[in-house]
């Protein structure tokens, strides 16, 4: 990954959630991985697709939630979109056979990367998400 400046932010609408995604989607190389931690409507899913955005992916971006992965080939770097709500551990995840796309030749976003964190390398690019003081604006955590 590109240098990134690890910092907490304040998103005050989805336009700056945008931005954010478009710096991370310029930061990427092939392997990297993106560990998206927050809870349900904390804006995972949103920022997953402003990075798919910034790689330049035309495809519509949605919740891989019942398929566990969906890939995405239109971009800059091949995109894995995971969202791991349904798995019950990291080896959960190798089972599925993850670990060809985890250091593979794309970028992998995890949404509910909590629950996987023990099979994530140690220089996963980590965002923590919660909700900020109103309904449009949202607290990020980058480390
Ligand atoms: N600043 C913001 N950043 C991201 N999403 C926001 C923001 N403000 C409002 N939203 C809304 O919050 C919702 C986030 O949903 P989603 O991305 O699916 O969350 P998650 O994947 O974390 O469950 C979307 O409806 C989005 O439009
Ligand atoms: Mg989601």
């Amino acid at each position: 990954m590109k240098e990134i400046k690890y910092r907490k932010l304040r998103l005050n609408n989805e336009e700056e959630t945008r931005s954010l995604g478009l710096e991370i989607a310029d930061a990427l190389e092939p392997g990297d991985i993106v560990a998206l931690i927050g809870d349900l409507g904390t804006g995972k899913t949103a920022l997953t697709k402003y990075i798919a955005e910034g790689l330049g992916i035309k495809e519509e971006i949605s919740s891989p939630t019942f398929t566990i992965v969906k890939e995405y080939k239109s971009g800059r770097l091949p995109l894995y979109h995971f969202d791991v709500y349904r798995l019950g551990s990291g080896e959960e995840l190798l089972d599925i056979g993850a670990e060809e796309m985890l250091d593979g030749d794309g970028a992998c976003v995890i949404e509910w990367a909590d629950i996987v964190a023990n099979v994530l390398p140690a220089d996963s690019l980590i965002v923590k998400l919660d909700y900020g003081e109103d309904m449009g604006s949202r607290m990020a955590e980058l480390m």
